[in-house]
């Protein structure tokens, strides 16, 4: 073809005409190889004659910028990761783990195990253990044993789909080997990058006068999520399997059955992956791996252990975004001595004052540490901490670096105790400990009483409402919070919403702002927009609302359904004992949060500020996860020595069907279902006629 024989004309001697002719023929050839490498599976051409054709693609773009053209290869590099890739809903959620630092919450998280399954000191609890990977979470679905999808983990929920980059991973099979495959199988793991391989694309980064990636984490996240696949294709990523997702078969009865039958689809499972008896078992491999940790080719930074029964995982469930069946065990953090230069003071979003050590920036782990927290002043008091002090630096996987200890001995003479403020920093109102109700102790916190004239709050909640669990606004972070707060644009969570259409009128428009552009303006523009309907419990979670995570954002969505329905509740609970009542009646809802949220909606610019933002946004009534189930919306008392499962897995089964559990009895409760002594709850419910239920016919209830 016609540009074989341009190509070989250096690109400085190249005209116009011939320049453009070329770029054409680049462009239709690299569209062709790109669409049979990633659409087909089916490269025609080595990589390498690929590279060279992009390179000359490149090199006479540079030398002619004003013939690049609308469709070339180059423009499929973007700038804005994010932005750009495709959404995709997982089947089922990919979820997070909870955490255990020492062998005490190994053995805690087994009573819980133990306690939830009902199984006694004598009954095995088989485990699978196996290093945590410090790499970033994938999704692959296989249809009749094809790579249909890849995607990464996103918020848990929605992901991006990368399958053409997933698909430039040597680890990763495009089709599954054996015969036994399931139709539908989505194998989940770890995409990461080794040691070696990290170096070396540092290396090339810097020779290339690019930035560098601070650590392999890092690098295999920035390298996965590429617009152009030949730039991932281009950087060693590699994977390992630790679990999956949708099946339309499940290949094994255990843990470890399943991982070895992944194994022999074709995906590495790591070589350390074992099956232990016992918790005693697990704390063995633990302390090997963490002998050999540094001698590992990737990083890791603890170990997974999860129960190896699959019937078993199945009745434990899921609390909020992890399951109860697993536990990732941390590494003893990396510690490192510096100087504490200052004491700053920083203003939460609901106030609180948290005393954060300036540092001289000292390494730790791999990664510059300048700031730790020191939580609260009595913690301060507690260690000692002061200024010009040379201090113990400890930091563990993503969790902020904190101050361990003074190195007393090395401590100046000249070093005065710290005197922690009493007023607020910002605002200047006063700070003070609100006394417990329940302990009548002082609270470790002390908090600005300023509210809303201060401006570190409204700040910080605005930072808060936009977060990753809340609205997840992409391209909408702290620094951009920050930068419209500043300019006076946004103030209230509705200002958000309001900002486009302000925009035309700004001068300059935010696409004059500096590190702003077109391209980056209207993504920002989308991201709001995307977010105009949003799901009640991120809604209630996001307004920021003292004792209202996301599991109690969840239970009150779950009861009340809709925004109004809060509201409702929330000012009647102010005024009527009835109300209140009904809201504490929710099993996980006690007085802090009840008197949290009466608080919320008893203030006018609360409401105010909540009622702008609804005329900006849809709200989405709360669908139970099964709202066809034959106790979804129903009100469930459970009393008595149950016997056919244990009551934090009755309760977790309930609501799971869309049931809501209540502590005690009252005209609503729809069902009570009684143990064996049965006392006072059973003779209220037969008094208000309330339907009583055994153990069985509960279950031939929900179906068995
Ligand atoms: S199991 C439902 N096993 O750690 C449980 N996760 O902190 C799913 N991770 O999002 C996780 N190595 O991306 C599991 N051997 C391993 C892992 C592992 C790394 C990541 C995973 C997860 C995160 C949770």
């Amino acid at each position: 073809m016609a540009g074989k024989a341009i190509r070989s004309v250096p690109v400085g001697e190249l005209t116009v005409e011939e320049a453009a002719t070329e770029l054409a023929a680049l462009a239709a050839e690299i569209a062709r190889h790109d669409s049979a490498y990633y659409q087909d599976d089916a490269p025609r051409i080595p990589d390498a004659e690929y590279d060279a054709l992009r390179l000359r693609n490149r090199a006479i773009e540079t030398h002619f910028p004003e013939l690049r053209r609308e469709d070339s290869p180059e423009l499929r590099v973007g700038a804005q990761p994010s932005e750009r890739f495709e959404k995709v809903r997982h089947a089922r959620a990919m979820l997070s783990l909870d955490n255990a630092f020492a062998p005490e919450d190994v053995e805690e998280f087994l009573g819980r195990v133990r306690r939830f399954l009902g199984l006694s000191a004598e009954d095995g609890l088989a485990l699978t253990a196996e290093p945590k990977i410090d790499g970033l979470s994938a999704s692959l679905r296989y249809e009749a044993g094809r790579l249909v999808l890849a995607a990464t983990r996103g918020d848990g929920e929605t992901g991006e789909t990368v399958t053409a980059n997933a698909k430039t991973i040597a680890d990763i099979p495009h089709r599954l080997a054996g015969r036994s495959v399931p139709g539908i199988f989505e194998i989940r793991g770890e995409v990461y990058m080794a040691h070696a391989d990290f170096a070396a694309l540092n290396e090339r980064q810097a020779a290339e006068g690019k930035p560098l990636f601070a650590n392999p984490r890092n690098a295999a996240a920035g390298s996965l999520r590429q617009l152009d696949p030949s730039i991932t294709r281009a950087r060693p990523l590699r994977f390992f399997a630790h679990g999956w997702g949708e099946a339309s078969a499940v290949p094994g009865r255990t843990q470890a059955e399943v991982m070895a039958a992944i194994a022999e689809f074709g995906l590495p499972v790591n070589p350390y992956f074992r099956r232990v008896e016992d918790a005693a078992g697990a704390l063995a491999l633990y302390a090997e791996i963490e002998r050999i940790r540094a001698d590992l080719p990737y990083d890791i930074d603890g170990m997974v252990y999860k129960v190896d029964r699959l019937d078993w995982q199945e009745r434990l469930g899921f609390v909020a975004r992890a399951p109860r069946w697993a536990i990732a065990h941390k590494f003893a953090p990396e510690q490192a001595i510096t100087r504490l230069r200052a004491i700053e003071i920083q203003v939460g979003r609901t106030g609180a004052l948290t005393p954060v050590a300036k540092l001289e920036p000292v390494t730790v782990g791999g990664v510059v540490v300048s700031n730790a927290t020191l939580h609260n002043e009595d913690e301060i008091a507690r260690k000692d901490v002061r200024i010009g002090d040379r201090v113990v630096v400890q930091r563990a996987g993503d969790v902020i670096p904190q101050i361990v200890r003074v190195v007393m001995d090395e401590r100046p003479a000249d070093a005065e105790p710290f005197v922690f403020p009493d007023h607020c920093p910002v605002c200047g109102s006063a700070a003070v400990r609100e006394t417990n109700a329940k302990t009548g102790r002082a609270d470790v916190v002390r908090r600005c009483t300023g509210g809303l004239v201060c401006e570190a709050q409204a700040r910080e909640r605005l930072k808060h409402f936009v977060s990753r669990d809340a609205f997840d606004i992409d391209g909408l972070g702290d620094k951009q919070v920050d930068a419209f707060f500043d300019a006076g644009l946004i103030r209230q969570p509705a200002d958000i919403f309001t900002l486009e259409g302000r925009n035309a009128s700004l001068d300059p428009p935010l696409r004059e702002w500096e590190g702003w552009g077109p391209v980056s303006e209207a993504n920002l523009f989308r991201a709001i927009e995307a977010r105009r309907t949003i799901a009640l419990p991120r809604l209630l979670f996001a307004l920021g609302i003292r004792h209202i995570g996301q599991t109690t954002a969840r239970l009150l969505a779950a009861s009340f359904e809709t925004i109004d329905g809060v509201a409702r509740i929330a000012r009647a609970a102010a005024e009527d004992e009835a109300a209140r009542a009904e809201m504490l009646a929710i099993d996980g809802i006690g007085e802090t949060v009840a008197q949290a949220l009466i608080g919320f909606f008893a203030e006018a610019h609360n409401r105010e500020a909540l009622e702008a933002l609804l005329r900006e946004i849809e709200v989405e009534r709360f669908e139970r996860p099964s709202a066809g189930s034959p106790v979804a919306g129903k009100t469930v008392v459970f009393t008595g020595t149950l016997t056919r499962f244990t009551r934090p897995e009755a309760k977790a089964r309930a609501e799971a069907l869309g049931a809501k559990v209540a502590g005690s009895v009252s005209a609503k409760t729809d069902y009570v279902v009684a143990g064996a002594e049965a006392g006072s709850k059973l003779k209220k419910a037969t008094e208000l006629g309330v339907r009583v239920l055994s153990e069985e016919e509960w279950l031939a209830l929900i179906g068995g």
